[in-house]
């Protein structure tokens, strides 16, 4: 395929979304709607240009230096946006230009539309879908015989224009210098007072310039997204289709509708997915595992033969054959190697747990080092932060943690040593010690009844 660079516009305020958000930013299943745009366009482009304007620091912000900006001080219409970047466009060759809030068209059809546009070798091909409700859209006026005679706003429709259900997308193919020639032509003078990108079809055609039109097979993928029910229905889509690409790699999703997955996570063969999972940013999870019910994984590098059910894990790393929950809460920088078993009502945060080690129930461990079959006994609680500092807690392999253990850090315990239930640790403990820091208990015969409600 030839060289092609592509615009991407994306200046508008999205008045419609009614937000301090400028509307490309609003986001679902992991991205912006731009970073939607972006992740498809860059997969066909290697020059990519985003027309910023409104929130124009915030979009920058968000997409760094991976593109090229042009600047839109005011908003006066899609052709205007375009002649913002036309400076930055190549005289020859081939430009495509995407709308910021038609997050759903896929690289493949990008791919489509320019393979089209080649083989037609026409002045622009623009993608078009037959929708049920045409409301708001440009809509595609043809003659007769078919052929595109010119994209009309919906504001500026006649009754009669107003009733074509083929609408334009807002994605076009130019070949470059007679989009700058129509570019030079547009006028304003239409209901809106703005300079359409649209009108440029018109123009070419007046010029004598054959135009093409590719027909998007499933016309959902053409959503426009103004307002947050849009929003809303371009996520469900999304979903859809992230849901049933995993499927077809072989991942069982037992109740698609009810699991949020977010675009870019990987998950392996033969893992299966409860209701109420949610997957989000860049995580991966191994083959075989069991997620959910009812979990929030995010950033998370996840092995394979992993269970996971009811709990929250947050920039986390687990290694195979790791089981999690229910209830648990693994925070930023929690490390469970091969073999670990985190039990319900544990929370963990930047800690290291080794091979084959056991926190099975109601423990906190912050900022912890704990080697290779240890186990915490119920209610083990490590003791990190003295209201000024996080002092870190050193646990060697095959120490024993007796129930209800206050490890107060900073504080290490030396290989195969032994906590006795209910200890308050503040002085280091030696391998293969005892240690015992609890009051001796005391019996006295016959006293119980003095405490007892009287009979
Ligand atoms: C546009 C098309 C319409 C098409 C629809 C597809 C025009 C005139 N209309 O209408 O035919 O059916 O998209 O979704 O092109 N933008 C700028 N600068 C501006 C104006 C807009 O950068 O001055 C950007 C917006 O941020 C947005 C995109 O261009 O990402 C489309 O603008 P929008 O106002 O949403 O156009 P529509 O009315 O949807
Ligand atoms: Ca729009």
């Amino acid at each position: 395929m030839k060289k092609v660079s592509t615009v991407i516009l994306a200046a508008g305020e999205g008045k419609r979304m009614n937000s301090a958000l400028p509307k490309v930013l609003h986001r679902f299943c992991g991205r912006s709607l731009l970073g939607h745009v972006v992740a498809a366009a860059s997969q066909v482009s290697s020059d990519l240009i985003v027309v910023v304007g409104h929130g124009a620091d915030s979009v920058q912000a968000q997409l760094g230096d991976s593109v090229r900006y042009a600047h839109q001080k005011q908003q006066k219409g899609t052709g205007h946006a375009v002649m913002q970047a036309a400076e930055l466009l190549p005289r020859e060759g081939t430009v495509l230009i995407l709308c910021g809030d038609t997050p759903l068209l896929s690289a493949e059809i990008l791919f489509a539309l320019l393979t089209e546009h080649n083989n037609k070798n026409t002045a622009v091909t623009v993608l078009t879908a037959v929708v049920p409700n045409p409301a708001g859209y440009g809509r595609i006026v043809r003659t007769a015989a078919g052929a595109v005679q010119k994209i009309v706003e919906e504001k500026d429709a006649s009754l009669k224009e107003k009733e074509i259900t083929e609408i334009n997308t807002g994605t076009y193919v130019f070949a470059a210098a007679p989009l700058h020639a129509a570019l030079k032509l547009i006028s304003n003078n239409n209901a809106q007072g703005e300079y359409y990108l649209t009108d440029c079809l018109e123009i070419l055609l007046k010029q004598g310039f054959a135009l093409s039109s590719h027909c998007l097979d499933d016309y959902r993928l053409a959503l426009g997204v103004n307002d947050r029910a849009q929003l809303a229905e371009a996520g469900s889509l999304m979903r859809e289709r992230i849901n049933t690409q995993l499927m077809a790699a072989g991942v069982t999703i037992v109740d698609a509708a009810a699991t949020y997955i977010d675009a870019g996570v990987e998950i392996g063969r033969d893992t299966i997915i409860y209701p109420g999972a949610i997957l989000a940013g860049a995580t991966t999870i191994g083959e075989e595992c069991a997620i959910g019910p009812f979990c929030e994984i995010s950033h998370s590098q996840i092995g394979s033969r992993v269970t996971i059910s009811h709990s929250v894990a947050t920039e986390s790393v687990m290694d195979d054959d790791v089981s999690v929950g229910p209830f648990a809460h693994l925070r930023p920088g929690t490390r469970l190697r091969k073999g670990v078993k985190v039990g319900d009502f544990v929370e963990i945060k930047k800690s290291d747990i080794g091979e084959q080690s056991k926190i099975p129930h109601l423990s906190y461990v912050g900022d912890a080092q704990i080697g290779s079959e240890v186990n915490l006994g119920a209610g083990t609680i490590v003791v990190n932060y003295d209201g000024r500092e996080k002092h870190v807690t050193n646990i060697e392999d095959g120490a024993f943690i007796g129930c209800n253990s206050n490890l107060v850090a900073p504080l290490s315990i030396g290989k195969g040593a032994f906590v006795a239930a209910g200890s308050t640790i503040t002085k280091d403990v030696p391998a293969g010690a005892l240690s015992l820091a609890r009051p001796k208990q005391v019996n006295k015969e016959n006293m119980g009844k003095r405490f007892l409600k009287k009979q």
